[in-house]
C-alpha cells in the first residue's frame, strides 16, 4: 500500500486487565469468593490472592497509565465485590472501589471500558449450578443493572462477557480449575445458551438505562486455517469457524443460532433446551460494536482420530478436537512464543476483515499481546524487545485492515500491567509495566516501566506511526 489510512481520530489506544488477575485483596472489604478463589492451582503456580495488588495501588497504576498516554483502560468488575454471594445486598465498599477507580481514570482523561464479567463467577452461584441454573441469568442481570445504576453516567463502553467461547471450549480449564469438575459437553452448551440469554437482556437494559453508552460482547475471535487445501480440511476449518467463532457473534448480531453450529450440536445431541421466549429475548439485545480478543490463529485438519476420540470424547476440551468434525493441528509457517503460542500478525488483518465483512459493525480489540518470561536486569531495566516486535507487527496489520475499510475504533493490548495468567502463573508476563514479584515470593511488588512502556507511549503519541 502506498497510501495507508491513519488510525481514526479519537482512536481508543488502550490496554487491558481483568479484576481477578490484577487486583488481589481477594477477601477484603466484604468481597465474597468467586470460582477462581475456590479453585486449586498446580503446585508452584501463583494463585490470585494478591495478584498485582492493584486493589491497593490503583492510584499509582492509573498515574502510570496516564504517563504512558493511554486513552482507554479496559478492566473488569469483580462481581463478588458488588454482590459477595452473587445476589442479595449490595456491598457498598465494592461500589466505592470501582467508583474511585473510574473517577481516577476520568481525571486522567482515560476512557474506562468495563467488562461486566470476566471468568470470576461468584462461588455461591456456582454451588447452585452456575450457568446451568437459570437463576444465574437473573443474578447477572441484577448485577449489571447495579453497575449501570451506579456507573452508567460515567462509563461509555461496556462489555458483557469476556471470552464466553473460551469458557465453553476449554470446559473446566477456565473458571473452575479443579480437573475433577469436568463439564459434559451437553451441559456446556446449555450454560452457553443461558449466557446468551443473560447477555441479550443486559444489552437491552443498557440501551434503556444508559442511552449514551455503547455495549458489546467480547469473545476470543481468530481466523481458522485449513492445514491443507484438501477439501476435507477446508470443511473442517469451516466447521470450527462456526463452532468457535460465529456461534458467539451470530447470536448477538443476528439474533439466531449459527446453522452449522446448531446442526453440529444436533448431530452430537448437545442442543440446549431453549425456552419459549429465549429467541425473542436474544433478538432484542443487539450490540453497538464487537469487542474481541486476538492472540493467534488456529489451524485444523479433518479429524483423523475418530475411533480414539469416540472413546474419550467428553474428556477432550473442545479447543483440541471434536470427533469427525475437526482436529486442531499446528501451522508450520508460524513462529511460536516461549509459551508455544503461534504468532500471526497477518492473521490479525484477516480476522479483522472477516469480522468486518460478516457483521459490518465497529470493532474494538480488547486483548492482543505476548506472554513471556521477562527478566529484570540491573538498574531496573526490562528489555522486552520481543513484545515490542509482536505489538508493532500487529499494529501495522491493524492499520492495513483500516486501509482495507475495517471500522476499528480501538486497540487495547493485554496487559496494561503485569498480572497472573489464567493458568500459567505470574512468570508469564504480559504487561507494559513490570510488577516485582514471582510465583510465591511477593517481594516488594514495585512497578517498573519496561522498554515496551516507552515504545507504546511513543506509538500512542504519534497515533500509530510505526517505530
Ligand atoms: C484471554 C483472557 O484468554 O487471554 C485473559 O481473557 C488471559 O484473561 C489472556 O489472561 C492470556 O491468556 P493466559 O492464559 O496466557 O493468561
Amino acid at each position: 500500500h502506498e497510501e495507508l489510512k491513519s488510525f481514526p481520530e479519537g482512536f481508543l489506544w488502550g490496554a487491558s486487565t481483568s479484576a481477578y488477575q490484577v487486583e488481589g485483596a481477594w477477601n477484603e472489604d466484604g468481597k465474597g469468593p468467586s470460582v477462581i478463589d475456590m479453585a486449586k492451582y498446580p503446585e508452584g503456580t501463583s494463585d490470585f490472592k494478591v495478584a498485582s495488588d492493584h486493589y491497593h495501588r490503583y492510584k499509582e497504576d492509573v498515574a502510570l497509565f496516564a504517563e504512558m498516554g493511554l486513552k482507554a483502560y479496559r478492566f473488569s468488575v469483580a462481581w463478588t465485590r458488588i454482590f459477595p454471594q452473587g445476589t442479595g445486598e449490595i456491598n457498598q465498599k465494592g461500589i466505592a472501589f470501582y467508583d474511585s477507580l473510574i473517577n481516577e481514570l476520568l481525571e486522567h482523561n482515560i476512557e474506562p471500558i468495563v467488562t461486566i464479567y470476566h471468568f470470576d463467577l461468584p462461588y455461591a452461584l456456582q454451588q447452585k449450578g452456575g450457568w446451568l441454573n437459570r437463576e444465574t441469568i437473573d443474578a447477572y442481570v441484577n448485577y449489571a443493572k447495579t453497575l449501570f445504576t451506579y456507573f452508567g453516567n460515567k462509563v461509555k463502553y461496556w462489555l458483557t462477557i469476556n471470552e464466553q467461547n473460551m469458557m465453553i471450549l476449554h470446559g473446566s480449564n477456565i473458571g473452575v480449575f479443579d480437573k475433577n469438575i469436568q463439564n459434559q459437553r451437553k451441559e456446556l452448551f446449555q450454560q452457553n445458551h443461558n449466557m446468551f440469554v443473560a447477555q441479550a437482556k443486559v444489552i437491552k437494559m443498557c440501551h434503556e438505562m444508559c442511552p449514551n453508552a455503547k455495549i458489546g460482547p467480547a469473545p476470543n475471535i481468530s481466523s481458522i486455517y485449513p492445514a491443507s487445501c484438501k477439501p476435507e480440511d477446508v470443511l473442517a476449518a469451516n466447521n470450527f469457524s462456526s463452532i468457535r467463532n460465529w456461534l458467539y457473534l451470530d447470536i448477538p448480531v443476528f439474533g439466531r443460532y449459527n446453522s452449522v453450529a446448531w446442526s453440529y450440536m444436533e448431530e452430537k445431541s448437545y442442543t440446549p433446551t431453549v425456552q419459549d421466549d429465549d429467541m425473542e429475548i436474544i433478538a432484542s439485545g443487539k450490540p453497538d460494536f464487537i469487542a474481541f480478543n486476538y492472540y493467534r490463529t488456529t489451524t485444523v485438519t479433518k479429524n483423523e482420530y475418530d475411533n480414539y476420540l469416540a472413546d474419550s470424547r467428553d474428556e477432550q476440551p473442545l479447543d483440541t478436537a471434536e470427533s469427525g468434525v475437526y482436529t486442531v493441528s499446528s501451522n508450520p509457517h508460524l513462529e511460536k512464543t516461549q509459551f508455544n503460542w503461534e504468532i500471526d500478525p497477518v492473521g490479525f488483518r484477516v480476522t479483522l476483515r472477516e469480522l468486518n465483512e460478516r457483521y459490518n459493525l465497529p470493532l474494538l480489540v480488547t486483548e492482543n499481546g505476548l506472554g513471556a518470561l521477562d527478566r529484570l536486569e540491573d538498574g531496573d531495566v526490562i528489555n522486552d524487545d520481543y513484545r515490542i516486535e509482536y505489538l508493532r507487527k500487529h499494529i501495522e496489520q491493524a492499520r492495513l485492515a483500516i486501509t482495507d475499510g475495517v471500522q476499528l475504533i480501538g486497540y487495547c493490548p493485554w496487559s496494561a500491567i503485569d498480572l497472573v495468567s489464567t493458568h500459567e502463573g505470574f512468570s508469564k508476563h504480559y504487561g507494559f509495566i513490570y510488577v516485582n514479584r514471582d510465583e510465591s515470593d511477593l517481594k516488594d511488588l514495585r512497578r517498573i516501566k519496561k522498554k515496551s512502556f516507552y515504545w507504546y507511549k511513543k506509538t500512542i503519541a504519534s497515533n500509530g506511526e510505526i517505530f
